[in-house]
């Protein structure tokens, strides 16, 4: 099954409105040849507005890097699914950090995993193991729990409206990378779990990226397994050349190409 590869850029918490405007114009502009692929970038909550409105008509699509589950209401500090419609087209759920550092539970993870997808917007539902739990050999249960978790309100698997990212979190921000078998084998393993779940044809359609410092240099090998779909990155996505380059590793469409058509 083809599945169109996804390279979503992840800036956390980086730029004001401004830099994150140039940042998006910059990746637009690097990668508009490159139409055989998916990009998606997630800039701060307030450089949203600017950030969709620079990268309109572009290939770029913009995501948010979180969102409560409810429309509205006593929430402070809070964003909403029916604010970010206009703004974003995905948002990151999930994601270790929210889940460490801020205390997120799989039970607010998976309300607002159905939220999104009720409210048309694509999670990029987040998933990942600590280094303990691997040496353990607990990944594989780790993860499975994790996945029942997210879904837990969902019916179906709604593979056309959802991407999930595995992200071992000793690989987030580190410099050490999943190697290409480990992320193959282990992103393998959620999709054939999902097969045994939600039947075969959905899980083959659904896009599973790989997330954990991925850079130019590592993404070529990680980028040609069968299984990964596309990555979540963080650090190298905030250099717009860098980010350029892991679009166009897994792009068919080279710039050779595109220059002979001109
Ligand atoms: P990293 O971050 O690429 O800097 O490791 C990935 C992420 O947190 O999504």
């Amino acid at each position: 099954m083809a599945r169109t590869k996804l390279i979503a850029g992840n800036w956390k918490m980086n730029m004001g409105i401004t830099d994150a405007v140039d940042l998006a114009r910059s990746v637009a502009d690097k990668t508009a040849s490159n139409t055989d692929v998916e990009i998606a970038i997630f800039p701060t909550t307030l450089a949203l507005a600017s950030v969709s409105e620079a990268v309109q008509g572009t290939n770029v699509q913009v995501g948010a890097q979180n969102m409560h589950n409810e429309t509205d209401g006593a929430f402070t500090g809070e964003i909403s699914p029916t604010m970010l419609q206009s703004l974003a087209s995905m948002v990151i759920l999930g994601h270790s950090e929210r889940r460490q550092i801020f205390g997120e539970t799989n039970d607010f993870i998976a309300l607002k995993v159905a939220s999104a997808v009720s409210n048309n917007i694509t999670p990029v539902v987040c998933i990942g193991e600590t280094l303990e739990q691997r040496e353990a050999n607990e990944t594989s249960n780790i993860l499975q729990s994790q996945v029942i978790a997210a879904l837990l309100h969902l019916k179906d698997l709604p593979a056309h409206d959802m991407v999930l990212a595995y992200e071992p979190i000793w690989a987030i921000g580190t410099g050490v990378n999943a190697n290409p078998d480990q992320a193959e084998s282990t992103i393998a393993a959620i999709r054939n779990f999902l097969s045994t779940r939600y039947g075969s044809s959905a899980a083959d359609a659904l896009r599973i990226l790989y997330g954990g410092s991925v850079n130019p240099q590592n993404w070529e090998d990680l980028s040609s397994q069968e299984n990964i779909d596309g990555a979540l990155v963080g650090g190298a996505s905030l250099k717009a050349d860098d980010f350029a380059k892991l679009v166009k590793t897994s792009s068919s469409i080279t710039d050779l190409e595109i220059d002979s058509l001109v």
